[in-house]
């Protein structure tokens, strides 16, 4: 039976240590979120990184190797070596940066390349010892760029699927990468590439062309004698879970009566604009001495990539300016404006806290696509909350209704606040009728569905006809 082997860097799931237990816990972002649905209907394996399993004792490992067998899931392991220099050095010390546009935080030296080109090798080679013929290789993200191209020489018959979560950068700015041919080459390595909106899909293009000097015709390239197809395949989100009701839970967090709760949930990535929504929230504090004491913003920030110092220091700068704005704006009689949770919730949870909302802040400076703004309207079964929503994540190309800001112009954003406390009930229904429409109807699984369609449609080594 043909069967569907996902690959990416990190698996979904986690295994950590409590008290010396090994834990497994779900894996933290979109790519993890996003898949597993997808990824439970399919037949097949997911290849990738399980976590730091090198303090296990031998009962320990046993028990989690059973764990992930029966979860369909390989680990591929790596030293603390690869992980320092492939991981934190490489995938996000620098190819992070560079496709998020944040060219200030190219390091000086990296010596992270070897190492990357290394684990990209030791994943084709888990990957090859598991291939059967007529199997299907779906590679996911940035830390594995390489790894279709070394897939297609050690594989010269597969099906080979490549996806992109994070923006592909205008052509300008990857070229900045010392690396930039062999990235293109390795990705190229695929069949069908697939990108979240087509904007990130025409900057590959026009990477290809200005830098290898292949010319796409339509959404295809020649390369080699092979036939590379590349277009948008805008992820979505698995709606099953987000709209099913939630059961309340005691303790639960409730907004006081006549509160307007904004609310933000992200991964702990240099890349949300926290820091500016935070501004932007103190400004309509200043500017509107109504909302006083009617006004709360919760901040829930999952701890991620800790091992590397940007976000060492982001942390502490968020957490500075959380505390800054607490005691420049709260008073003896109201709770303080900024409620901030360092940690990572269960989905349920967050399910009720995006229905508590009255306004979800979703203000990245650059986002491959940002599924936390299409779980927010997914979970509004009321039909109620208005969405505040960057025009630089990707997800804004699809969801027209939100009020788009520009993360950069922190007044603008302070007035959309504003404009989101102050709407009619009769809009912002009608602004949120049509951002559910759009993201019930196209969701992760009809996603993981046209991408392999599409995958499954390309002829392998066929070239393409000559351009007359
Ligand atoms: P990224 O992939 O950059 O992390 P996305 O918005 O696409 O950004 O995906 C983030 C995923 O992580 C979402 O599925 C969201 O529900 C989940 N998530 C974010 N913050 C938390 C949190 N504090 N607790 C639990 N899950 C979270
Ligand atoms: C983003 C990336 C994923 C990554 C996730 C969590 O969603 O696109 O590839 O897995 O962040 O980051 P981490 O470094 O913890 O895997």
């Amino acid at each position: 039976m043909s069967r569907l082997l996902v690959v990416s860097n990190r698996l979904p799931v986690t295994v950590g240590a409590a008290q010396g237990e090994a834990i497994v816990t779900p894996s933290m972002g979109g790519l993890s979120t996003g898949l597993r649905g997808p990824f439970e209907r399919s037949q097949g394996l997911w290849i990738g990184w399980p976590g730091d399993l090198s303090r296990l004792d031998d009962a320990g490992r046993a028990t989690v190797m059973k764990e992930l067998q029966a979860l369909r899931t390989l680990p591929v392991e790596l030293t603390a070596d690869e992980l320092r220099s492939y991981y934190e050095d490489f995938a996000n010390g620098v190819l992070w940066p560079v496709f998020h546009y944040l060219l200030d935080r190219i390091p000086l030296h990296s010596g992270g390349w070897e190492m990357y080109r290394h684990v990209n090798a030791k994943f084709a080679a888990a990957v090859a010892a598991q291939y059967r013929p007529g199997d299907t290789i779906w590679v996911h993200d940035y830390q594995l760029l390489l790894l279709p191209g070394m897939l297609r020489e050690q594989l010269p018959d597969a099906r080979i699927g490549f996806f992109l979560h994070i923006p592909f950068p205008a052509s300008e700015v990857f070229r900045m990468l010392p690396w930039r041919e062999d990235v293109l080459r390795g990705m190229l390595g695929a069949d069908l590439i697939g990108f979240h909106t087509p904007s990130y899909a025409r900057n590959f293009a026009s990477a290809v062309v200005r830098l290898l000097g292949h010319e796409p015709v339509v959404d295809e390239l020649a390369v080699a004698g092979r036939k590379v197809r590349f277009r948008a395949f805008p992820m979505g989100i698995d709606t099953e879970t987000f709209t099913a009701p939630s059961q309340p839970q005691a303790g639960e967090f409730q907004p006081r009566p006549g509160e307007h709760l904004l609310l933000g949930v992200d991964r702990l990535d240099y890349t949300k604009g926290i820091r500016r929504r935070l501004s932007a929230v103190e400004r309509v504090l200043t500017r509107r001495p109504d909302l006083r004491g009617k006004l709360r913003m919760l901040q829930i920030a999952v701890p991620s990539r800790e091992s590397v110092t940007a976000y060492q220091d982001y942390r502490r700068r968020v957490e500075e300016i959380v505390g800054a704005i607490n005691g420049r704006c709260s008073s003896l009689t109201d709770a303080p404006p900024i409620h901030y949770m360092y940690r990572g919730f269960p989905q349920e949870q967050l399910i009720s806290l995006y229905r508590a909302a009255s306004v979800m802040l979703v203000t990245p400076t650059r986002d491959g696509m940002n599924l936390v703004a299409k779980e927010f309207a997914a979970a509004r079964t009321d039909g109620d909350g208005v969405l505040v929503l960057s025009e630089f994540a990707g997800a804004a190309e699809e969801m027209p209704e939100a009020l788009h800001i520009n993360p950069f112009d922190v007044d603008g954003m302070a007035q959309a606040i504003e404009q989101a406390v102050d709407m009619s009930e009769g809009e912002r229904r009608s602004r949120m009728a049509g951002l559910r429409a759009r993201v019930l109807r196209f969701d992760v699984h009809r996603w993981a569905e046209d991408f392999l369609a599409a995958l499954a449609d390309t002829e392998i080594g066929a070239p393409l006809e000559p351009t007359p």
